[in-house]
């Protein structure tokens, strides 16, 4: 299950977004995101994909227009994951008998595999913002060696949340080492309601990189954040690192693994301060 503590950078969220929450959408009908067909720029990224028998995974899938058009279009190695199961129930009787296409209920950060490719839509934005450290680390290990995240992230902020905004500036720092920006632009062809708001994005895996998530106790304010931040981005081979809004998580990407020792005596100068790695 996802994490229950929804605090965030820009609200406080009164529910907890957690399998409930997403079920209780879909059981209302409640699903103002669904766009009713696919979302023609990830449409054109799939028709440019040469490979049918690609592993590819939709995370957060909902209606999932991704994998019917993939289905169409003859790829046979297709996973949707999501963790409402009054939706999963309906795809799997929809796509019932159908062995190119595997239909898993449950929670994408539990998930094990390895794909080609994953297809980012409305699913990023649909997390709290203080999970956006654990999304990059996740992507980057369940893709395989030169795998490709690609999809849509909004351009933009939102009043209500979810879904949650952001930015291509944010977005840079987010996944800055761990992958390859081979696409970041304003998407041409968004779905008339998202028109202008959207950036189109494909993102190759680095996998020359070691890309960690760590737990961390002790911080409360965004200055002690910076000061962090700033001791472990100065160690030798560290390519980029960032913290949760929460300040409970810590995303490193460096050339090799950091010995833990090292990140320990390098925050050990206040007692509060503890780092522990997160296990895949
Ligand atoms: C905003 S909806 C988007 C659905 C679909 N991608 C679309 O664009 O229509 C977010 C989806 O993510 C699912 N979801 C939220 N948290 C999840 C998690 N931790 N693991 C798997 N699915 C999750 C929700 O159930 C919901 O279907």
């Amino acid at each position: 299950m996802i994490a229950n503590k929804e605090q965030c950078c820009t609200v406080s969220c009164e529910s907890p977004l957690d399998q409930n929450y997403w079920d209780a959408q879909y059981k209302s009908k409640a699903t103002g995101w669904d766009l009713g067909e696919i979302a023609p720029p990830i449409k054109n990224f799939i028709d440019s994909l040469e490979n049918k028998n690609s592993r590819i995974l939709i995370p957060g899938c909902g209606n999932t227009y991704e994998a019917i058009y993939l289905l169409a279009k003859g790829f046979t190695n297709i996973t949707i994951i999501d963790i409402a199961p009054t939706l999963v129930a309906l795809l799997q009787e929809k796509f019932a008998n159908n062995a190119n296409i595997k239909i898993i209920l449950g929670d994408f950060f539990e998930h094990k595999g390895e794909y080609d490719v994953i297809i980012e839509q409305t699913f990023f934005c649909a997390l709290p913002p203080f999970m956006r450290q654990k999304y990059v680390w996740k992507m980057h290990q369940l893709l395989a060696r030169n795998g490709i995240l690609a999809g849509l992230l909004f351009n933009r902020d939102f009043d209500v949340n979810p879904p949650f905004g952001g930015n291509q500036k944010e977005y840079e720092m987010l996944f800055k080492a761990g992958f390859h920006f081979e696409k970041l632009e304003v998407a041409l062809d968004s779905a008339a309601p998202r028109k202008d708001t959207e950036l189109f994005f494909e993102f190759q895996k680095n996998n020359a990189v070691t890309v960690q998530l760590y737990t961390f106790e002790g911080i409360t304010c965004s200055g002690c954040m910076e000061n962090v931040l700033y001791k472990i981005a100065a160690l030798s081979g560290v390519l980029n690192v960032s913290m949760s809004t929460n300040f409970e998580e810590i995303l490193i990407v460096s050339q090799e693994e950091i010995p833990l020792q090292q990140l320990q005596k390098i925050v050990s100068h206040d007692e509060k301060y503890k780092i522990q790695p997160i296990k895949a």
